[in-house]
């Protein structure tokens, strides 16, 4: 895919007319969606659109409906009302599975990687579903070229390593399935600055070159707003503000928006 028309997480100011200037059809589609557990209902009225390409930051605090919201649209959580439509297709009371052989991949905030596996057995089990040899084989390049301390530890049991590596084991292993909507639950959670900014950058390429789509819910605003394109603000199962993160680095102070 040829790199996107994007500025970069260093110049982002012109990211959404970019997005808005041209008629690509959107690679997620959230409408009037209502969620929960059991009978309690957690998630109401939410609206969402994400294009590839795309990267579309999540904010709330805790509680206020993210991790429920991308579990509802992933197929694990049930949906109470509303559509969810993905690259055209209306699943909104499809599988996980199926959404995962579609092209989603979810990455919650705790631990994901088979500890006592070594880290090139995880990031293989991602492409275990894809008959693919040459393109399991590009993917592995493709993860390797994006962590390449990933290389150097191929040998390594994934649970020895540090809280950030596995975190990239986690990702490329979610990359390895060659998704093209990737949800990732608060990545920052737990790491130290350096690595959160490494991974994010990794998140920033894999849109514009890949054309990902990516739903990043966070609560770290200020690393989350280096990166994205576009900000839902999330509180009480509602989405209360939606804002280019042009907009949304320009305020004062977005501490009142929680
Ligand atoms: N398994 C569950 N059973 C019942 N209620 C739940 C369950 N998981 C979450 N909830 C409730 O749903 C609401 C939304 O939770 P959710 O996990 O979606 O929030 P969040 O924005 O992801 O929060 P955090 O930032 O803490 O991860 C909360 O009130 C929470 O207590
Ligand atoms: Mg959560």
């Amino acid at each position: 895919m040829e790199p996107a028309d994007h500025p970069s997480a260093a110049e982002p100011s012109t990211a959404v007319a970019a997005h808005n200037g041209d008629n690509r059809a959107p690679m997620l589609v959230v409408e009037d969606l209502q969620a929960g557990y059991g009978r309690k209902q957690v998630v109401f009225d939410v609206d969402l659109r994400v294009e590839s390409g795309e990267i579309l930051g999540i904010l709330g605090h805790n509680g206020s409906g993210k991790s429920t919201t991308i579990r509802t649209i992933l197929g694990i959580n049930k949906v109470f009302g509303g559509s969810i439509t993905f690259d055209g297709h209306d699943v909104t009371n499809t599988s996980s599975r199926h959404n995962v052989k579609a092209g989603m991949a979810m990455i919650p905030s705790e631990r994901f990687v088979f500890a006592d596996l070594t880290v090139d057995d995880n990031l293989l089990l991602g492409a275990a579903n894809d008959p693919d040899p040459d393109r399991r084989a590009r993917r592995l390049d493709l993860v390797r070229n994006l962590f390449p301390i990933l290389v150097e530890r191929s040998g390594q049991l994934t649970g020895t390593m540090s809280g950030g590596q596995q975190r990239m084991v986690s990702l490329g292993t979610a990359l390895m399935a060659s998704p093209t909507l990737l949800m990732l639950d608060e990545p920052s959670l737990g790491l130290a600055p350096a690595v959160v900014h490494q991974i994010f950058d990794t998140v920033r390429r894999l849109a514009d070159e890949e054309g990902l789509a990516v739903l990043l819910l966070e609560q770290n605003v200020g690393q989350a707003l280096r990166i994205v394109d576009r900000v839902y603000v999330m509180r009480s199962g509602r989405v209360i503000l939606e804002e280019s993160a042009e907009e949304m680095r320009n305020r004062d102070s977005y501490w009142e928006l929680f």
